[in-house]
């Protein structure tokens, strides 16, 4: 793949790519401490749900092994400076689940065994465990693309979000792979246009025929049949199937539905969210009005949400690395990943 990965991890370095510079520049920031992760991950040089999972997870493994390795023979300090750590870092973005779940992992490792070599090997597992949910899940959805389709995607849950192939579109990766044509219509996902900035550079590097539009011109798009479905990723699914994603995620959600267009979500299960109800019950991320305000010079207040709440009536069917979970969601989501949880 011609995509540079997200995360680096080398010898003990963590580098990150610098996706606020994309596609112009591939930088890479060196982080060695726990607020240069809290950085890149709050002013988005690592972005996506997993990404910034396996972000936070190495950057706890440098911050703790910058304390030295003295603090491994006093096992009560070592957990009480992971936890500052930890908690610091899951306030740097409110919305995916996947940035508590790998913080939280560490520290749970921790208190099995306190020293660096365990959540060293902890943060690893996290990052090899997902280049393997990317691939499952490119598995379990490449039936959903047949040859000749046109395909909706919004922001970027691509391989620049993950470790690898990306989630929504692990299928058309595979699918490319093996030769099938298809079209992608990638929406560029205002304010910060992940969708035109990476989306639309990572797919177009690896050989697909991509299209980009606003995001205004899905509507139109649908109404002349140019899109058989759309498939989005997501930040959080709560435990009744409602899917938080990029704030526009909702609007092509109705449009499907208006359309009669399947709308597929592509959701690893470490952003499946059982503790959380419903999606009204997530905090959604509140960004800086300069965002969307650019280069305008109205003095007008700005309403920001990085993300939205898609409601579980509208979604055709959720691909998991353990399978597509199809209506009714709740249930179907629950037995695939609590009861089949091995
Ligand atoms: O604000 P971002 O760029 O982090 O938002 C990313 C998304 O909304 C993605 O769709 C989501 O994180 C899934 S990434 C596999």
């Amino acid at each position: 793949m011609s995509t540079p990965s997200a995360v680096r991890w080398h010898d003990g370095k963590l580098l990150i790519l610098d996706q606020r510079q994309l596609p112009g520049v591939v930088e890479y920031l060196e982080i060695d401490d726990v607020q240069g992760g809290w950085d890149a991950i709050n002013t988005l040089a690592v972005r996506g749900a997993p990404a910034i999972g396996i972000a936070a997870g190495y950057t706890l493994v440098v911050a703790m092994a910058a304390e030295g390795r003295d603090l491994e023979a006093k096992p009560g300090q070592f957990l009480a400076q992971l936890e500052q750590y930890a908690t610091h870092l899951e306030s740097a973005r409110p919305t995916a689940v996947n940035l508590s779940w790998a913080v939280r992992r560490i520290c749970e490792r921790a208190k099995r065994s306190a020293n660096l070599d365990a959540i060293r090997e902890e943060a690893e597992h996290i990052h090899e465990e997902d280049r393997a949910i990317c691939r499952a899940i490119g598995v379990n959805g490449r039936e959903l693309i047949k040859p000749g389709n046109g395909v909706l995607t919004h922001c970027n849950a691509g391989a620049l979000a993950v470790s690898e192939l990306g989630t929504a579109t692990a299928p058309l990766y595979l699918n490319h792979q093996q030769g099938m044509p298809f079209r992608v219509y990638v929406d560029e996902t205002r304010p910060l246009l992940q969708g035109a900035r990476l989306t639309a550079w990572e797919l177009s590097e690896a050989g697909m025929d991509v299209t980009l539009i606003c995001d205004n011109m899905a509507a139109s798009l649908m109404a002349e049949s140019k899109i058989d479905l759309v498939i989005v990723g997501t930040d959080r699914v709560t435990r009744n199937g409602d899917v938080i994603n990029k704030i526009g995620t909702l609007n092509l959600a109705i449009l499907c539905a208006h359309y009669g267009i399947p709308f597929y979500v592509a959701c690893p299960s470490s952003t499946y969210d059982p503790e959380t109800k419903f999606g009204h019950e997530v905090t959604i991320e509140q960004r800086d009005p300069s965002e969307v305000l650019g280069e305008s010079a109205a003095r007008v207040p700005v309403h920001n949400p990085a993300f939205d709440v898609t409601p579980v009536n509208l979604v055709s069917a959720i691909i998991t690395d353990r399978g597509i979970a199809r209506p009714p969601l709740a249930v179907a989501l629950e037995r695939l990943l609590i009861e089949n949880n091995d």
